[in-house]
């Protein structure tokens, strides 16, 4: 591999540096390249370009691997509850028995929300969607946690990781429980982690909720699965705004904004109504993956595609797993699974999406588990913010710590009009 990259322009020569990562990936640091050549670089969407250097995920999308802090996710699939991940992310490593322990007294101990908080939730309509309430309930939470707003050691942070990482629960299952008039059931400080969010989105204030272990394991298995995924579009908001020296509360807010968009974590969503209208006998499979297939047509096979990985998403092909067991059982039988199944079948044969490299992603599987397990789907963006908050988190921290980090302030071409004179009122014309 050179040591240099070289840019000629206009008959000069430049030589840019390059920045090799742990796992081989070179990059060219062009942040010498308008001062010496007076050009910017243009890459809408940002394809092309790295943000920053991270230590907390990796992901190689022609491999199909995906790496926290070093560990493949596979290696997550059977074993390790949410919290060890969440701490893992956050902190670097897995967390001792003691670590453990006093971070889970520490979750169970502030799970609760401050009553004032209640009046905010009391306050939206019924039918406020959830992800505006999560994230503006986010960013309420701080009101009530002003020592938090300044995080000035790694003690102040946990502190303040544990708040939100706890406290989100309670406010997506008062989001949830406000929309269906029902009232909040508070946390119980006996349960675990996931355990305690279904006991607060489902259980009655004459009836305890039994949680069902595959339903548990298969939902602390989606929220491990959502931790983190480097520089994606929440988390590179969460990045933007943590660069301003915004706190934290604020930063995880605006990555719930980008997080809500369709194309992101709004996808599950989608792709149950794909299921759905295909169910319905509105169309087949292989009509849908037609329309999906022509650019006039607006619609797109929804939880197919990704723009790093350019074979299996290594989280889709774990949540086909936990789809096919849980459907294993008696009862559980989905003909949404089925249909997924099919468009999988005839997508994967198919020239548009090979030659495109389009296979499911995260997003493919993820809802009709969430349907199953009895999770509303007004709710399942909301359970993939809960996923990810511990990313937003880790790469939050470890952006306010980079000594190398600096606002984040694009450039851009301007393409609009030349100098242009003020009119007064009267005298202008259309
Ligand atoms: C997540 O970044 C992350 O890491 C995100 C995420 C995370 O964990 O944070 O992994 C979570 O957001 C997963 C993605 C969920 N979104 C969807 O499932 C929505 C459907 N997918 C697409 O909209 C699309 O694939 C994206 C948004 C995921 C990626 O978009 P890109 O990289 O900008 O790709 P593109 O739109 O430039 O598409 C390239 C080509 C185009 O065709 P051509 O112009 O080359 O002819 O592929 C086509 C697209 O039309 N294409 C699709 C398609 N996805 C891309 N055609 C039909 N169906 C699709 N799903």
């Amino acid at each position: 591999m050179s040591d240099k990259a070289t840019l000629t322009l206009d008959g000069e020569q430049y030589d840019l540096p390059l920045v090799i990562g742990s796992e081989d990936e070179p990059a060219i640091d062009i942040s010498s390249l308008r001062a010496r050549t007076g050009y910017i670089t243009l890459d809408p969407g940002y394809a092309n370009t790295g943000s920053c250097q991270s230590s907390i995920t990796y992901i190689d999308g022609e491999k199909g691997i995906l790496r926290y802090r070093g560990i493949p996710i596979e290696q997550f699939a059977n074993g390790p509850n949410f919290i060890e991940v969440v701490w893992l992310l956050i902190c670097g490593h897995l967390p001792t028995t003691e670590e453990y322990t006093d971070f889970a007294r520490d979750l169970t101990l502030h799970a609760n929300l401050d009553e004032g908080m209640k009046s905010h939730f009391d306050s939206f309509p019924r039918t406020a969607p959830p992800m505006a309430v999560l994230s503006s309930m986010i960013n309420t939470l701080s009101c009530f946690h002003p020592e938090l707003l300044e995080l000035e050691d790694t003690e102040q942070f946990r502190m303040a990781a544990a708040r939100l990482i706890s406290k989100i629960r309670t406010i997506a299952a008062y989001a949830y429980r406000h929309s269906t008039g029902q009232p909040y059931i508070y946390p119980d400080p006996h349960q675990r982690y996931v355990h305690n969010f279904l006991h607060m989105m489902f259980s009655q204030p004459y009836d305890q909720y039994v949680c069902d272990d595959l339903v548990r394991d298969a939902l602390n298995l989606i929220l491990i699965l959502h931790a983190d995924h480097e520089q994606n579009c929440s988390t590179s908001t969460v990045r933007m705004v943590a660069s301003s020296g915004a706190n934290l509360f604020t930063s995880c807010s605006a990555g719930v904004g980008a997080l809500w968009g369709p194309l992101h974590g709004g996808a599950n969503v989608a792709v149950m109504n794909m299921l759905e209208e295909i169910h319905k006998g509105n169309m087949t499979p292989e009509a849908y993956v037609n329309l999906a297939k022509d650019k006039e047509s607006g619609v797109r096979l929804m939880g197919f595609g990704h723009r790093v990985y350019k074979d299996f998403d290594p989280r889709a092909k774990v949540l086909r797993e936990v789809a096919e067991r849980l459907f294993s059982q008696p009862g559980k039988k989905d003909p949404l699974l089925d249909i997924a199944r099919k468009l999988e079948e005839i997508a994967l044969q198919d020239p548009y999406f090979i030659e495109r490299k389009l296979y499911p992603n995260v997003d493919f599987y993820s809802g009709i588990i969430l349907r199953t397990i009895g999770i509303p789907t007004s709710m399942f963006t909301v359970i993939f913010a809960m996923g990810r908050l511990p990313g937003w988190i880790a790469h939050w921290w470890e952006q306010r710590r980079d000594a190398n980090s600096r606002i984040s302030r694009p450039r851009q071409i301007y393409t609009g009009n030349g100098l242009t004179d003020y009119v007064e009122m009267p005298s202008r014309k259309i």
